[in-house]
């Protein structure tokens, strides 16, 4: 296998090798100040911590949503379902309202959250570290919910399916929620 360095590699080529991790697609959500609504598309989420119970995802510096997350206080991950690739795509570009057309629920803090996905996780912003042309964006799980199905998936910088996937045996599963949102 071919070893690079970091010093002598275009980005290009790291953001290439990066990409053969391959993650599911979320749509993180938030609701600023004056109710005003941002949604961004990304792939950067994933679990820290159960006890307490905390996630992260990363958000690009130079987001025209950055300041809105960050006086949020609190978000929303949407783990989109393999049949959501087009609000993947409505979220992953710059519009005046991303939301427009869409129905959705209004969760903590007034939060919006998606209709169809996977699961939900709600969250209170718990610290937003330096993460170099990003900001990691911690959060404690407050509300969740899932149900089970086949997820979108990102490989090598593209949409894929999982193949041969427990999803349609998955669909007769039950959804399950935390207490609070059974409550
Ligand atoms: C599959 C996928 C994953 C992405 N993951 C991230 C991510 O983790 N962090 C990020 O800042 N942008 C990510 N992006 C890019 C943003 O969705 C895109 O730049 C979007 O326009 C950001 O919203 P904004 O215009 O409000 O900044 C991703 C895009 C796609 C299609």
């Amino acid at each position: 296998m071919k070893q690079t360095t970091t010093t002598d590699m275009p980005s290009r080529e790291l953001r290439n090798a990066l990409g053969l991790y391959t993650t599911g697609v979320a749509v993180v959500t938030c609701a600023g100040p004056g109710g005003h609504r941002c949604g961004v598309t990304v792939n950067s989420f994933a679990s820290v911590s159960l006890d307490p119970p905390l996630v992260l995802w990363s958000l690009q510096r130079s987001s025209p949503s950055l300041e809105t997350f960050e006086q949020a206080g609190h978000f929303a991950v949407n783990v989109l379902a393999q049949d959501q690739q087009d609000v993947s795509d409505r979220f992953a570009r710059p519009a005046i309202d991303k939301f427009d057309g869409l129905v959705c629920s209004g969760g903590l803090n007034g939060v919006p959250l998606l209709p169809a996905c996977l699961a939900r996780f709600e969250c209170r912003t718990e610290a937003c570290h330096e993460g170099g042309d990003h900001v990691i964006f911690v959060g404690r799980v407050l509300r969740w919910t899932a149900t089970p199905g086949a997820p979108l998936v990102f490989h090598g910088g593209r949409y894929d399916r999982l193949v041969g996937h427990r999803a349609a045996l998955d669909r007769s599963a039950k959804a399950t929620a935390c207490a609070a949102c059974a409550a």
